[in-house]
């Protein structure tokens, strides 16, 4: 192996891409540019709606903020606003396909891509078991609807008790626990089947996926808020109080209930980034790459309040902490509509699926990509023969989601994709100041207005949020990233085939991934 005379350490960890390696590594004649402004915002709330507004939000205000988890979407909307337009600049100033990994590649370094590839894990991994546990909540809940009845066992977190309207199950005074979440376990391990067979979402199904969600949603928004104008009298009592008094314990309500739920909801918008990934198949990159990515957070952020103006108006905040909080308040309703909270669950089943679909792909192709870099080993590159697709790195993606989905909360899983997607864009808004002080003569398409302010704006209000979610979460986080850390030192940085001078080789059995595009 060719190696590069010794460098100091900094360095070393700071060793970039060039704009032109990794446009030349992710050249691909198939991309062809077709996508325009709305089909970007499409593309972008494709990711975006899942199991954030379907299940968290339920979540969010019973325990956290109350009807006031409606400022917390507006907090968190704020939030992804400032690392929209952050990405929206990277987009636009290197144009490769690519995630947040590449940008820091090619702008902060080596050492500063792997941490992402670490933080990345949380937010597509993660996120994708957040979105199976999300799944299987709605589906057994539908089930339940036909009389078929999965034991309760097999619908939880290992460990946790099973309870009804807050309370323990008891079973001959003992209470009831979960062993795994089967539904959720399976839906995992099902996925990364299809993806490692080559399904993957067009961008027609994915028009036809995102429209079924907006429906139900808006639905869900006009059938609900009609009702709330019949019913205002008796409902308002529900907005009182707006905001509940903090019951003294960090994070349960108050206005720190309001940021804590911010943390928690903010899930709801990840995503969005995807759209950055598109950049080489948009007609006009430097034009629409902004307004695909603001436009979606805009749809979604004005969504996110109605729905949970009208679920907080129609439910009392406190019974909302359920696995399928939409479809509760529509129960709410009375019983002549059970035919609409199950259109309402079929809905949120289908939407959901694509969701855990996106999100489990985009986390291969960031294992195949690493693996191709060498910081992880190549096995993860490499291209199955008939399938051409990167088989044993899905296969690794199922498993790791499955088991997180199978045997932990939703709730611990959420917090720590939140944490580990807000440090990641607390880089991304690092990368853009980075790169305009070392490449000021870049030309870029789209610039964050106000720079520098808004860029640091990002970088604080992220590192605020990761602050306001649990201590044992923000313990876990600390040790995860100490361990990347050494991970990087033991392995990422002795195997890297950039120091190494081979990055232009990708290596007869890794095969061209050509990964699928968003026709
Ligand atoms: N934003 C996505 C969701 O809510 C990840 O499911």
């Amino acid at each position: 192996m060719a190696t590069r005379p010794a460098m100091g350490l900094l360095s070393r960890m700071t060793l970039r891409k060039t704009v032109e390696q990794v446009q030349r590594e992710t050249q691909t004649s198939e991309l062809k540019r077709t996508l325009g402004a709305w089909n970007l915002v499409f593309l972008g709330i494709g990711c975006i709606i899942g199991a954030g507004i379907f299940v968290r939000t339920g979540n969010a205000a019973a325990l956290h903020a109350g009807p006031a988890v409606l400022l917390s979407f507006l907090v968190a909307g704020i939030v992804c606003a400032l690392a929209g337009l952050c990405y929206a600049e990277l987009s636009s100033t290197l144009p490769v396909s690519g995630s947040a990994y590449t940008y820091s590649y090619t702008t902060i370094g080596e050492f500063a891509a792997w941490i992402m590839g670490a933080l990345l894990l949380l937010e597509y991994g993660l996120a994708a078991s957040v979105v199976a546990v999300g799944w299987a909540g709605y589906v057994v809940s539908l089930l339940g609807d036909y009389g078929v009845v999965i034991p309760v066992e097999l619908t939880g977190p290992t460990g946790h008790h099973v309870q009804k309207a807050g309370v323990d199950i008891l079973v001959n005074g003992a209470p009831v626990e979960y062993l795994f979440n089967l539904p959720a376990f399976l839906i995992c391990i099902a996925l990364s089947c299809l993806l490692v067979v080559g399904v993957s979402e067009s961008a027609k199904v994915n028009n036809v996926i995102v429209a079924i969600k907006m429906t139900v949603i808006i639905a869900f928004i006009l059938i609900c808020g009609w009702f709330v104008i019949q019913h205002y009298d008796t409902l308002k009592q529900n907005w009182d109080p707006f905001i509940p008094p903090s019951t003294g314990d960090k994070g349960e309500f108050g206005w720190g209930g309001v940021f804590r739920a911010a943390s928690i909801v903010f899930f709801a918008y990840i995503g969005f980034e995807a759209v950055s990934t598109a950049g080489q198949e948009a007609k006009d990159p430097k034009k629409d790459m902004p307004v695909g990515i603001i436009g979606s957070l805009v749809v979604c952020t004005i969504l996110y309040i109605l729905v949970s103006i009208v679920m907080t108006l129609i439910v009392n905040y406190k019974e909302l902490n359920v696995p399928d909080p939409v479809a509760v308040a529509v129960d709410a309703l009375g019983p002549q509509w059970a035919w609409f909270a199950q259109i309402i669950k079929a809905g949120a089943i289908i939407g959901l699926t694509s969701v855990v679909l996106v999100l489990m792909y985009g986390q291969t192709r960031i294992f195949y990509t690493m693996a191709r870099d060498g910081l992880l080993p190549r096995v993860f590159a490499t291209v199955h023969k008939k399938f051409k697709t990167p088989w044993v790195n899905t296969l690794a993606v199922g498993i790791i989601t499955a088991f997180a989905a199978g045997f932990f909360d939703i709730n611990v899983l959420g917090d720590m994709t939140s944490v580990g997607t807000l440090a990641a864009f607390a880089i991304v808004c690092l990368s853009v100041i980075w790169l305009r002080r070392t490449h000021p003569e870049i030309p870029r398409g789209f610039k964050v207005p106000l720079y520098p302010v808004l860029p640091a704006l990002g970088i604080v209000a992220c590192g605020a949020l990761i602050l306001t979610v649990e201590w044992r979460v923000l313990v876990f986080f600390f040790w995860y990233t100490l361990a990347a850390i050494a991970m990087y030192f033991a392995y990422g940085m002795r195997n890297s085939r950039l120091y190494h001078g081979l990055d232009d080789e990708a290596g007869p059995e890794m095969g061209e991934y050509v990964g699928p595009t968003h026709h």
